[in-house]
């Protein structure tokens, strides 16, 4: 069934899925607490597609890239697995956040975004490691525009400059609680695959680095931290990684508490294009 309330968002119905709890949890951290995206990476991801009709953000999450991509394109379409991320969603009259469920077949999924060969740009920021990325490929391939249609991905993990020591002592304690998938960004999608045509701004096994510049305050770091799928996993085991005694060793590495530091996260990018037999 299809279901649409007043803020835009269509949901099909569909019971609570372990993939959707990661993130549902902590969604309204979540979409306080996150970065948002350098603006001049959308002009250059939109000077590089030949058309500006739809872009499609994949596990938008609270809209963190789509919003950007409203600058750029006719419409957007956002879509997110989890139904509570997409209610704490940035609105944007041009952007149409729809719950896609595990469970919803590919067809489904093409029609909704009208079709074969109908999405100029597809972004996935911080959220292809969870994908079943044979099946989102396929997906992809099918409706991006052919010639024209690019397809971008990039993510970040514990390397925020200049905090990287903090960070890094803080990952090692949500080792034990890391779903696999999740090594792929901590690798840096160096391990991701991405079956497209190079155009110059990352390729498979060697993506471009993205700064990512960020306004942070202890407070933000604490909840970017808490949003963590690895800190929902402990905490469902009844283990608090962000404890008293953690926020504290955490606020020492930062300078203190009331410290608003400017922090750069030092992301990863892989931008393609559809291979020609595609
Ligand atoms: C770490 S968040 C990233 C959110 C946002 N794109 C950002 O840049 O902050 C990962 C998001 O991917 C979503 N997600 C995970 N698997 C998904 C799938 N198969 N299809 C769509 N969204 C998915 C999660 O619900 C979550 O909102």
């Amino acid at each position: 069934m299809l279901l649409e309330d007043g803020r835009g968002i269509c949901a099909y119905l569909t019971g609570p899925d372990r993939m959707s709890g990661l993130f549902s949890k902590q969604a309204a951290v979540y979409a306080a607490a996150r970065p948002v995206y350098p603006k001049d990476l959308f002009t250059k991801l939109a000077a590089l597609t030949a058309h500006h009709r739809l872009a499609w953000d994949v596990g938008t999450g609270s809209g963190q890239a789509a919003i950007s991509l409203a600058e750029h394109y006719d419409s957007v379409v956002a879509t997110d697995v989890s139904e509570e991320q997409l209610l704490h969603a940035t609105i944007h009259s041009k952007v149409r956040y729809l719950h896609t469920p595990d469970a919803m077949p590919g067809e489904d999924l093409v029609a909704m975004l009208g079709g074969e060969g109908s999405v100029d740009l597809i972004t996935v920021a911080e959220a292809a490691h969870w994908f079943d990325l044979p099946a989102f490929y396929d997906i992809a391939h099918r409706v991006l525009r052919k010639p024209g249609g690019v397809i971008a991905i990039w993510g970040y993990n514990y390397r925020v400059s200049p905090v990287e020591d903090m960070m890094t002592r803080f990952f090692n304690t949500t080792l034990p609680y890391r779903d696999p998938r999740t090594w792929l960004f901590m690798n840096g999608y160096k391990d991701l695959p991405f079956p497209f045509d190079d155009i110059g701004l990352g390729r498979e096994g060697e993506p471009a680095s993205l700064d990512v510049d960020h306004e942070m305050s202890f407070e933000g770091l604490v909840g970017m931290l808490r949003s963590g799928s690895a800190v929902t996993t402990a905490k469902q085991q009844g283990v608090d990684l962000l404890g008293e005694r953690e926020v504290k060793e955490l606020e020492e590495g930062w300078g203190g508490a009331s410290l608003v530091r400017k922090v750069t996260f030092k992301a990863f990018l892989l931008v393609g294009t559809p291979r020609a037999q595609d």
